[in-house]
């Protein structure tokens, strides 16, 4: 959100003309009943002459609540395309840089749910909730400062029951954040599940599986609905008990007033706009409250992108590199020499010494172990030496390791030291850079 500062900036001000046009016309029900509606009841022949200024004030505070409400929206809606396009990017940018484990560890459907719902939650978020956060808050400050300024003993009423709010919010708030976050990672793997038997409706065909494929969906299914309705009901009890707890304090506060009335400490008008401050003071916060949902399921949802952003990319640390050379004649001694053009004639270049040498595609696997999961060894000290221009086929049974030995030499894996060396034309595999080594093999899927 850092690259939009400027414009945040405006939105705030935005913000803060709308939510002054909506505190003063407030206060505008004081001296409309103080000065012309009460004196009318007792005098008859008032001149309404300067009553019709205040309503013009009034209209003119209105309509300039409504162009800044406007301008703010329209920069938002800016923002949060901006900010969702952007995501986007990084996240696929990220998909490109990540080691193969990555995605054995994580089902592509699951993987595409953060592109999908994840990122929706913060559509969400920052469609409604952003914005209307930002000016309740500013409304809630400006309500507030004009409530202590027509009655301190008023507003210490209204702060106590609004304190006691806050603590409601906030036990009802953290199960709920939990939850959501759960709802989150289901629908992740509900949607890796789906993925995968697209994918592979022949094979479950052949086999006869649908019934058993049908029962783990189910389960899978009923994990998301129980945790929507968990992560839903704790959230959407919390609207309905601040809505409450505001009509309360309106009706106390009215009591309250009335009383102050009757005893001639307080004018009615004062009583009048304070009632209407009570209002617009309660109705941003019971907002605040009803958009818990939104904001908890898209911190949910930021959390599953950014923990993919924030992976490691796949390392690379290798100072071998793969240029095109020629042979030639130097001081009558033939020499390897770096081409810029292609040349057909390929060598290694050690990045350190720049020193060249031919590429052969000698191969040699000095005995290698590996296996892809810890418990679970493929391959057990295997020993090869492939020749330059030696055609060489490996044979067995499936799932007997082919393919993981063309895996290690392409370094879609690697191997740990302590389990063998894999030499390619003497460079041990690690040391020689990934695209360049890439480029030198050739490979039918
Ligand atoms: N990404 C992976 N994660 C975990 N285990 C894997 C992975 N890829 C392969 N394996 C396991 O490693 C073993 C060797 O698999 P590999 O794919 O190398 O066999 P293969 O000889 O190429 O078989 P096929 O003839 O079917 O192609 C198998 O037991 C397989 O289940
Ligand atoms: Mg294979």
């Amino acid at each position: 959100m850092g690259n939009f500062k400027a414009l945040w900036f405006l939105v705030f001000l935005c913000v803060l003309v709308s939510s002054f046009a909506s505190v003063a016309s407030s206060y505008v029900i004081k001296p409309a009943l103080n000065d012309y509606i009460i004196p009318m009841i007792k005098d008859e022949s008032l001149d309404f002459h300067s009553f019709w200024l205040l309503l013009v004030r009034l209209a003119v505070i209105l309509a300039l609540g409504a162009a800044a409400t406007w301008c703010s929206n329209r920069i938002q809606l800016h923002i949060m395309t901006s900010f969702l396009f952007k995501v986007r990017i990084d996240l696929f940018n990220k998909l490109e840089k990540l080691p193969v484990k990555y995605y054995d560890a994580h089902p592509h459907g699951e993987i595409m749910s953060r592109f999908t719902n994840d990122t929706d939650t913060l559509r969400d978020m920052f469609s409604q909730s952003v914005p209307q956060l930002m000016s309740s808050s500013v409304t809630i400050l400006g309500v507030f400062v004009m409530m202590l300024v027509l009655s301190p003993v008023l507003t210490a009423v209204v702060a106590g029951s609004l304190a006691l709010m806050m603590i409601v919010a906030r036990k009802i708030g953290k199960r709920s954040a939990a939850a959501f976050r759960e709802q989150q990672k289901n629908i992740g793997i509900v949607n890796g599940h789906i993925e995968e038997h697209i994918e592979g409706q022949k094979v479950v065909k052949v086999f006869n599986h649908e019934k058993i494929i049908e029962a783990d969906f189910a389960v899978l299914n009923d994990r998301l609905q129980q945790s929507g309705t968990e992560a839903n009901t704790f959230a959407n009890i919390l609207g309905p008990i601040m809505g409450n707890f505001s009509h309360i304090q309106y009706a106390f506060v009215s009591i309250l007033g009335a009383f102050f009335v009757i005893t001639g400490s307080m004018d009615l008008g004062t009583v009048a706009a304070f009632l209407q401050y009570t209002r617009s003071f309660s109705q941003p916060v019971t907002m605040i409250s009803q958009l818990f949902n939104s904001i908890l399921n898209a911190l949910a949802g930021a959390e599953r992108i950014f923990n993919t952003i924030d992976e490691l990319p796949e390392t690379d640390d290798g100072r071998i590199l793969l240029v095109n050379a020629y042979e030639a004649d130097i001081g009558g001694e033939k020499k390897l020499v770096q081409s810029f053009a292609y040349t057909g004639e390929w060598a290694w270049k050690d990045n350190a010494d720049n020193h060249l040498i031919r590429l052969n595609g000698e191969v040699v696997f000095d005995d290698v172990s590996f296996g892809y999961r810890e418990n679970k060894q493929v391959l057990h000290n295997i020993s090869i030496h492939a020749k330059p221009g030696q055609k060489i086929a490996l044979v067995g049974s499936t799932g007997s390791g082919k393919t993981t030995v063309i895996n290690l030499l392409s370094r879609f894996y690697d191997v740990p030291e302590e389990n063998g060396r894999i030499l390619y034309d003497g460079f041990p595999l690690n040391e020689i850079k990934k695209d360049d080594l890439r480029r030198s093999l050739g490979m039918v899927l």
